[in-house]
Formats: C-alpha cells, structure tokens, sequence
C-alpha cells in the first residue's frame, strides 16, 4: 500500500494512481467483510465523524454515517434546517462548532462549488486538526462517488483484483447532464487517471465542447499533473454512435434543480436521443453494465425496466459499493 499523503479529501484532481490502488485495495478489503454479525472493526473507536449535509442526500450520507460505524466510530449529524443557521449564525462558525465538540472527520456537502475546500483551508490556517472529506459541492467534485463508481467497474472487469489496471483501455460512455455535474467530473478525473477512454454524450446545451480538453492541462490550483498518463477524452453526439465499442456506460441524471433556463425541448425528446434503454444497447455486447449514481429520473435517463435489470443495471451495486470505499476513505483519512 502507497503512502497516503492527504489530509482532505476535496477533489480527484489531486490524486495519483497510487492513491487510487490504495483506496480500492482497502476497499476491497472491507467489501469482503461480512455484513452481519460480528461486522464492526475498531479502527476509527474514539475517533467523532460528523456529517455536515447542507444539501440533501440519501446515499451519500448514509453510506458514509454507516462505514463510520463499521469503523468503530462515533458520529453525529447535522441538519440545517433545524439548526442555528436560521437565526444568523455563519457556516463557518456553525463548522467549528462542531469541531469544539471534538470532530475528527467532517462530511462536507454543498450547494456552491469550493465550500469544503474553503473549510479545509480555514480549519487548517487556524491550526485544527480535523479532516475534510467532500460529500458533493456544487458542480465542482464528488470524490467519493468516483472512487465507487471506479471501484464498482474494476469489480465488473476483474472481479477478483479490482486494480486501477482494470480500467487500462476500456471504453467508458458517460451520457446526459454533464454540464451540471460534480459526478461526471470527479470520474473524469478517476477513469482517465486509470487509463480508460471516455466518450462523453449529450446535447450542445448539457455538454459544451471544452469538456473535450477537461483533463488536458493540469488540475486547476496545481503546477503539475499528479498522474503521469492518461486516458482521453472525446465527444460524441450520437449516442448509437457513442455506444459502439463500449465497455459500460454510466448515465446521469438530468440536474433540474441546479438548471437556470430551459436547456431541453422536453423530457419525451430528451429520452428518444439519450435516454438508455434495452433496445438502444443493443449496440453494445449483452454483457456491458449501466450505472448511474442516483437518484434516478426513471424513464428519463433510463427506462424503469433497464434500471430493474439485474443483468445489466449496476446501480444497486454503486450503493452497496459506497459503504467500503468510504471506509476507506475514512480509515485513510484518520490514519493520516
Ligand atoms: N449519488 C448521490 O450523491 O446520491 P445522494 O444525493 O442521494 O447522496
């Protein structure tokens, strides 16, 4: 296992390959645990997880509540709507308060782009110790849904080493809302940083043509790519056309709440041109796998009966996938 040098866990962009075998070697790990019975290991006892979920979440944040406990930790939740936030008090202040009641690790998710980062950043200037792990800002970075999804495909691909290897020169499509999705770019990150090619699809509207070039030049604050090679990216409209050759695709939900104008005709035409169904994958081999990181507009993205698959559907798998990989992140997180 490579040395793990994060203190945070903010952004793929900041991860090499090494980082990557590491989180899914210890995610494999504890995916071979047995979920009942005697199913808690100590590592985290003593140590306070608190999640701090701004913007609301069903997967994300009970994955990571439940592979706190896994770990022995203790954890506390936080809700803003009953919280002091509505008589005035700032996020920051409503963060260290958290943190003044002994915090370890906190679980940062938010509307606006850069907030756990900005966190991150203060708590360390002021000398805290505590680790921020991103649950999702904006339309900036998802991390810990990345490294399942990554998990996930390197399960499908080789189930008994699920190594970054495994993703070396697959063909991954990623088809709807691009634009507005944290998902789409942590993956981004992951699957090219493993070596995979992606072929992004979507409307002009939902995917602009400068995601083509989102992993050409360095991340974004950083001198240098952490990864020294990797896969491409391209753009493909059609999705007929996108999915010859596949090795999976993953679709994504269409962010309507995060959409400020009226970026499709309508949904029945959205569905005819990238919605995934059945009949449409049959341009792809029988045994290539669907994902999407919920929740799902059914019929929309995909239809109900291709989401009910189990022969092709792995969203069920994405969920359970969650629990290990944030053990992992939360034992390498205390660990460091
Ligand atoms: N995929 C995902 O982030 O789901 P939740 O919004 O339910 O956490």
């Amino acid at each position: 296992m490579s040395d793990w040098s994060h203190r945070h866990v903010l952004d793929l962009a900041a991860f090499s390959l090494e980082d990557y075998a590491t989180v899914l070697e210890l995610a494999q790990r504890f995916r071979a645990m047995p979920t009942s019975g005697a199913r808690k290991l100590p590592a985290l006892q003593g140590r306070l997880v608190t999640t701090l979920f701004f913007e609301p979440s069903t997967r994300t944040r009970s994955s990571f509540e439940l592979a706190a406990k896994r770990l022995s930790a203790d954890v506390q939740s936080f809700s803003p709507s009953s919280s002091s936030l509505s008589k005035g008090e700032s996020l920051l202040d409503t963060v260290r308060t958290y943190v003044a009641m002994g915090a370890d690790l906190l679980v940062v998710r938010h509307r606006c782009t850069g907030v756990p980062a900005s966190l991150a950043h203060d708590l360390d200037a002021s000398g805290e110790r505590v680790s921020v792990l991103n649950g999702g800002d904006g339309l900036h970075s998802h991390p810990s849904q990345g490294l399942l999804d990554l998990f996930t495909l390197a399960r499908q691909f080789a189930p008994e080493a699920p190594t970054p290897e495994a993703l070396r020169g697959r063909r991954i499509v990623i088809v709807g809302d691009v634009l507005h999705s944290r998902v789409a770019r942590s993956n981004l990150w992951a699957l090219t940083a493993c070596g995979a090619d992606v072929v992004l699809c979507g409307p002009p509207t939902l995917l602009p043509e400068a995601f083509s070039d989102f992993v050409a030049a360095p991340p974004p604050g950083q001198s240098s790519d952490p990864v020294a090679r990797r896969g491409s990216v391209r753009i493909e409209r059609d999705l007929d056309q996108a999915l010859a050759g596949a090795d999976a695709v993953m679709t994504l939900r269409l962010q309507k709440e995060r959409m400020t104008q009226q970026l499709l005709t309508s949904l029945e035409h959205y569905h005819r041109h990238y919605g995934l169904t059945h009949a449409r994958l049959e341009r792809c081999g029988a045994s290539v796998p669907v994902l999407h990181p919920g929740p799902v507009n059914r019929g929309v993205e995909l239809s109900g009966a291709l989401l009910d698959d189990p022969r092709r559907s792995l969203v069920e798998e994405q969920v359970t996938n969650g629990i290990p990989v944030r053990m992992a992140l939360l034992y390498l997180l205390a660990a460091s």
